[in-house]
Order: C-alpha cells, then sequence, then structure tokens
C-alpha cells in the first residue's frame, strides 16, 4: 500500500460508543499508514462519516452532509474522496449510491480493517482518472460496495466471521502520541447482536452476536494500561451476554457445559452461562480486575435485563474498581409492549432485575450508591394512554441516574417496520417524550441532592466547562485524533493546557464517581499541586451541592 503521507482526512462520528471505538480504531489504523487528521472538513482531502441507523434522524444528518459533499465535489474539488462507513453503509449498500453518487468508499462496520486498502484504491483511482464523472464514481463504487454486506455473516460460519471482525481490534495501534494526556478507554468484547427486538435495526447492520477471546480482551487492556489508561468502558449491545467458550474458536447461544475451573470463585446460583471451558462475563470481569489492577475503573454498556446471575453481581460488589453503574434499558414498563417488541422478558422479571442490582450493589453507607440508566421507547405502534401510564410508573420505581427516551423511530429492515404499521401519531409521540424527559428530570434531580454530604472517590477528567468558558478555550481536539469528531462535536482531550495564574485564585475542574455522577470541585490555582497534577487521578471528595445532574464537591 502506498505512503499517503500528504492526504487529510476528517472523520466524523455519529450514534454510539460502539460507533466511537470503531472510529478511533480506523483512525489509529490510516494514521499509521501516514494519513494526517484534520478537524477542518473544509481542507480535508478525504470526508469519511461513520454513521448511525438506529434512528431515521441520525440517517437524515449523514443525507444532509453528503448533499453539502456533492457540491463541493461539484464546485470546486472534484478529486475529494467521500466515506460512508457503519450502519448506513451495511444497510443502504447499493441503494446509498445510486441515490447519492458522491460517495467513493462505503464499509459496513465488520469490514472496516479493510479500510485503509478502500481508501488507498480510492486515492490511486482518483488520481489516474476524469474523476468527476459521476459514471466513473458509481462504477468504482460498486466495485467497493463487495466490502459491506457482512450482515449475511448470520449465514456463512460464525468462526470465519470472528477471525475477521477480530482484526480491527487486534490491531489497535497504541501510539503513546495517540493516547497522550487519555485515561479512559473503549474495548469491544462482543460484537453484533441476536435479540432481534422488533424496533431495532443493529442485529440487521452489525450481524450475529460474537464474542472475543478473553485474552486478548485482557492483552488489549493491558497495553492500554501501559500508555496510562485507568478508565475501561467494555463495549457490547447486550454486554453482560458475553461468554466465551475455549474449546471453539467462537462461542455461539445456546451451548451449555458441565462447570468446572471457573475464574471467579464466588457461588453461581443462578449464574446464567457457566461452563467448564466457558469465560462468562463475571470471569472477564473478575479477571480484567485482578489482571490488570492500574486499571481503576472498569465499566461496561450496555446490558440486557435478561441472562443477569447473580455471579455477575457479585463480582461487582467484591471488586472495588468495578464501577456501580448498570445501563440496562427498560424500553417501556408495558408487558403488552414488551412482547411486540420481543424483548424476551417481562416488565415483573426487570423489576426482580433492579431489585437484585439494589440488593448486592446500592451500598451508600460506603459512599457506593448503585446507579442506574437506562433507555425508553415512547409511540411504540398501539401504544395506549394506558401504556404510557405504566412506563411512568416504572420511571418512578426505577429512579434511573439518566434514562434516555426516544420517539419510535420505524426503520426498514425490521419486524416492525415490515410487519406493524407506525399508527402513534408524532403529537402523540412529542407529548409522551415530554412527560417522560420531565419526569426524568425531577428524578435525576432528587438523586442528585440525595448525594450531598456524601463523599465520593472523583475521576478527575479535565477542566469544567464553565472554566472552560471563563477561558475562551472551549474543548480542545485530542492529539493524534485530531479530526474525530462525535456526533458533530470535537472529541474532548483530557489534555488541558492550564494557565492558572492569570485565571484568578482558583480553578474548576470535573470528574466522575463510579457511579457516573459529575462534580465539579474547584483546587487552587498555584500550590503544591498544579491543577494538571489533578488530571487523570482519583481524589477524594465531599459533596457539597447538587443542581439537576451535577453536584458541587469539596477535595477532603
Ligand atoms: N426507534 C427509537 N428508538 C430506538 N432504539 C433502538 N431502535 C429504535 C427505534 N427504531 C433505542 C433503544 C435502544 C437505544 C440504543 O436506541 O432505546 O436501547
Ligand atoms: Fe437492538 Fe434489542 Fe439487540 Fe439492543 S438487544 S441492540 S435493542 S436488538
Amino acid at each position: 500500500m502506498s505512503n499517503q503521507s500528504t492526504k487529510s482526512i476528517y472523520l466524523e462520528t455519529f450514534g454510539c460508543q460502539m460507533n466511537e471505538l470503531d472510529s478511533e480504531l480506523v483512525a489509529g489504523s490510516l494514521g499509521a499508514l501516514g494519513y494526517r487528521f484534520t478537524a477542518d472538513a473544509d481542507e480535508a482531502d478525504i470526508v469519511l462519516y461513520n454513521t448511525c441507523s438506529v434512528r431515521e434522524r441520525a440517517e437524515q444528518k449523514v443525507w444532509s452532509r453528503l448533499g453539502d459533499m456533492k457540491k463541493r465535489k461539484r464546485d470546486h474539488q472534484p478529486d475529494l474522496i467521500v466515506g460512508v462507513l457503519g450502519c448506513m453503509a451495511e444497510r443502504d449498500g447499493t441503494d446509498l449510491i445510486a441515490r447519492m453518487p458522491v460517495v467513493d468508499v462505503m464499509c459496513g462496520p465488520s469490514e472496516l480493517d479493510k479500510l485503509p486498502e478502500l481508501i488507498d484504491n480510492a486515492v490511486r483511482t482518483k488520481s489516474s482518472l476524469a474523476v468527476n464523472d459521476p459514471a466513473i464514481a458509481i462504477r468504482r463504487s460498486a466495485k467497493q460496495v463487495a466490502l459491506q454486506g457482512n450482515a449475511s455473516r448470520r449465514s456463512s460460519t460464525l468462526a470465519a466471521a470472528g477471525d475477521s471482525l477480530e482484526s480491527l481490534d487486534l490491531g489497535r495501534m497504541l501510539s503513546p502520541v495517540d493516547f497522550d494526556g487519555r485515561r479512559s478507554a473503549y474495548v469491544r468484547i462482543t460484537r453484533g447482536c441476536n435479540k432481534f427486538c422488533t424496533y431495532c435495526v443493529v442485529p440487521h447492520t452489525r450481524g450475529a452476536e460474537i464474542h472475543r477471546p478473553p485474552e486478548h480482551i485482557i492483552d488489549e487492556i493491558k497495553a492500554l494500561a501501559d500508555t496510562g489508561i485507568i478508565e475501561i468502558t467494555l463495549l457490547g449491545q447486550t454486554v453482560n451476554h458475553y461468554r466465551f467458550e475455549h474449546d471453539s474458536a467462537v462461542s455461539v447461544d445456546g451451548i451449555l457445559q458441565p462447570q468446572k475451573g471457573r475464574a471467579y470463585k464466588g457461588s453461581h446460583n443462578r449464574d446464567a452461562f457457566a461452563g467448564s471451558n466457558t469465560t462468562t462475563f463475571a470471569d472477564l470481569l473478575y479477571r480484567i480486575h485482578e489482571e490488570v489492577p492500574t486499571i481503576q475503573r472498569l465499566r461496561f454498556l450496555t446490558s440486557y435485563p435478561r441472562d443477569f446471575g447473580d455471579d455477575v453481581l457479585q463480582v461487582i460488589r467484591d471488586c472495588p474498581r468495578i464501577c456501580r453503574f448498570i445501563h440496562v434499558p427498560a424500553q417501556t414498563g408495558s408487558d403488552r409492549m414488551l412482547k411486540m417488541m420481543n424483548r424476551g422478558h417481562s416488565i415483573a422479571e426487570y423489576d426482580e432485575f433492579i431489585g437484585r442490582c439494589n440488593e448486592f450493589l446500592h451500598q451508600p453507607e460506603i459512599g457506593r450508591p448503585l446507579m442506574l440508566g437506562g433507555d425508553i421507547i415512547v409511540g411504540f405502534p398501539t401504544e395506549t394512554d394506558e401504556d404510557h401510564e405504566l412506563t411512568k410508573q416504572l420511571l418512578t420505581r426505577t429512579r434511573y441516574k439518566n434514562c434516555f427516551i426516544f420517539k419510535y423511530s420505524p426503520r426498514p429492515g425490521t419486524v416492525a417496520y415490515d410487519k406493524i404499521p407506525d399508527d402513534i401519531p408524532d403529537e402523540i409521540k412529542k407529548r409522551r417524550n415530554n412527560e417522560l424527559l420531565m419526569m426524568q428530570s425531577d428524578i435525576s434531580d432528587s438523586i442528585a441532592q440525595e448525594q450531598v454530604g456524601t463523599e465520593f472517590d472523583i475521576f478527575v477528567e479535565g477542566l469544567s466547562r464553565h472554566e472552560h468558558k471563563k477561558r475562551g478555550t472551549d474543548v480542545k481536539p485530542g492529539s493524534g485524533m485530531v479530526g474525530i469528531t462525535i456526533a458533530g462535536s470535537a472529541m474532548q482531550s483530557q489534555t488541558a493546557t492550564l494557565d492558572p495564574i492569570a485565571q484568578g485564585p482558583t480553578v474548576q475542574l470535573s470528574g466522575r464517581t463510579d457511579g457516573d455522577l459529575i462534580v465539579f470541585f474547584n483546587v487552587p490555582a498555584v500550590g503544591v499541586h498544579s491543577p494538571n497534577d489533578y488530571i487523570g487521578k482519583i481524589v477524594r471528595a465531599k459533596i457539597t451541592g447538587a443542581d439537576k445532574l451535577t453536584l458541587a464537591g469539596e477535595l477532603v
């Protein structure tokens, strides 16, 4: 592959943390080939969008960006290369090319390891062809469309798919330059999803669930820890469903084996996935906690309310560096809706799980209250006022720290799109959405108020928003990750160059508790410790005030 050191790339990311991680990995591999990243889309030679298809709005944003690129290419930059990565590339495929011939490169989420090759091809083709001829764009793109279509790995062998999928994560570039100053990182443990909730496009775009070997995960975390990372968030669409069968190349649902030789020696009642040569989610958490003790905070996203054994809760309770935050969407408070959504559990089961989480993990007396996060969809087809009322009751009794509320968005290719008419008018969706947002805001507020007077360990992330505003510095893109934007905004760097003396006697910093509550606190601008010394470290602070979801603290 040629060295493309003169080409600059603008990469914008839409959607979830999984996409953020994909962008980071892709940026690492392109950076290693000599590509430069820019935060300014206008000066880029190559513009890449890592897209999300979960809701229509995210897709509309990409369509609008592609419209702008079409003009730019036509009017003054015919050799601009435009790439669509991620779920839209997987889902829309040839339709996308037909509708928007401006696209030169398309690459589905499971083929991203091959992106450098695709881009290299596109760069070479551009330099040797009359490039603003749409017919050529279509021909060229048609060739590259071959690198979507991996959702078809449901029907190909999972083992082969697993090998191919692993290469992007295994190739993670951990150059100290890229990680300069960063303290948090995502690590994928599972790809894809087998749940097929009727509204959700993810099983169609990201394919069948495949679990990464624990050795790969642990090696990756050790390497990240060596660069100074102290917080890891494990990622999976149904992260607690993690289960690796060591006898087979990949683990597949439904195979259970006799239990022996487990990593975690706690009791295993209600252990959903025990097996002799199996590493369960509980085992994995425990191994990471024990084998990489420099990781101060271990988180995981997103949990599925079923298949969550006591073994996992025990590990979380017994391991001090595993965070007390569980993001576990219910989607609705109505059993009737859950059935139509094919969620695979009832409200009673959800409540039972939340009860168990609280029983095991809610320990405010030691400064470790359990915080819960959720997702709710309003206006799913046929949702009545009674169903909506049940969702309100669920919010009231579950008391999420934060909950994302989404209006149902019909997604082509899903069962709901094909079989259940989207019959709830947008007015009603909006009203229900607003009602739940207001309720959640009150709940979040009262949870924040309850923390006043408690002491917490705070992971210090950087200057507070307020301090940035005061300095007019705004968030700076991180070195090595320059130009990567997430949902339209630049990726936040945790390296802030502080110039305290010019700014007053104190500097306001921002950090998070292990339950993911944001805390602001002041440190002296001058003295034994400079404000920079706090960033990336864990400090103890007492909460002195609360406003919605942000807490004010004082160092103790
Ligand atoms: N419409 C609205 N929200 C959706 N989600 C997934 N699919 C849809 C859809 N079609 C939400 C769910 C999920 C979150 C990531 O996105 O709440 O948990
Ligand atoms: Fe989508 Fe359901 Fe899988 Fe979550 S569990 S990714 S909502 S299909």
